[in-house]
């Protein structure tokens, strides 16, 4: 009997410490919610001197049906500027790396697969990892949020895309993202 209180408390202080990180995920004391809205400057054609941000990579094979100038296939990478308002000239807050390729046969929709690379403010070298379907033609495109680093490591939520500018000449847009992010 003796040998056997402090093994009934021992026992107990592990059954406690096991449940403790449990309640606090339950809780959700430990979330926090980050709000982001940012612009996308997507230029595949530059003004005089000015640089590409979105380049061609592989040409497809077949026009689609809505844009005979585009192909099922064709495949931009990008390294286009975000920006915290929708001016050129606006402060930059990061990048948007990676690329997109028209997925679709029938429709102007893509894959876009790209990660926003905060170099400014509260989020100064975080990111946000996205991949997505994207309608071009829609209103409003949703983004998925699959993952992150930094401040961002662990990262859920989702975005909303939004065609602020496009010029439908020069294929250049500016695009207006809104990021609902929980870590
Ligand atoms: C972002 O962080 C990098 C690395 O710490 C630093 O060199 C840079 O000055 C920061 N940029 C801004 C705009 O704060
Ligand atoms: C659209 O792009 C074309 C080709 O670069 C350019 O000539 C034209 O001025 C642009 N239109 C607007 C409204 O910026």
């Amino acid at each position: 009997m003796a040998n056997s209180k402090p093994a009934m408390l021992l026992k107990l202080a592990l059954v406690s410490l096991a449940l403790a990180p449990a309640a606090g995920v339950a809780d959700g004391a430990k979330t926090t919610t980050t709000r982001l809205r940012f612009y996308i400057h997507d230029i595949v054609t530059p003004p005089p001197g000015g640089q590409a941000t979105a380049v061609l990579v592989a040409r497809g094979a077949t026009p689609l049906p809505g844009d005979p100038r585009t192909r099922f296939g064709d495949t931009f990478v990008i390294d286009d500027p975000l920006t915290e308002g929708p001016g050129a000239a606006s402060a930059a807050v990061g990048r948007a790396q990676g690329f997109f390729m028209f997925a679709s046969q029938t429709e102007l929709a893509l894959l876009l697969s790209v990660n926003m690379v905060f170099t400014a403010g509260p989020h100064n070298g975080s990111t946000v990892a996205v991949l997505a379907r994207d309608a071009i033609l829609d209103a409003v495109r949703e983004l998925p949020v699959v993952g992150g680093t930094g401040g961002f490591r662990g990262v859920t939520g989702y975005g909303l895309l939004r065609t602020h500018s496009i010029n439908t000449t020069a294929h250049n847009a500016v695009l207006l993202v809104d990021m609902y992010l929980k870590v």
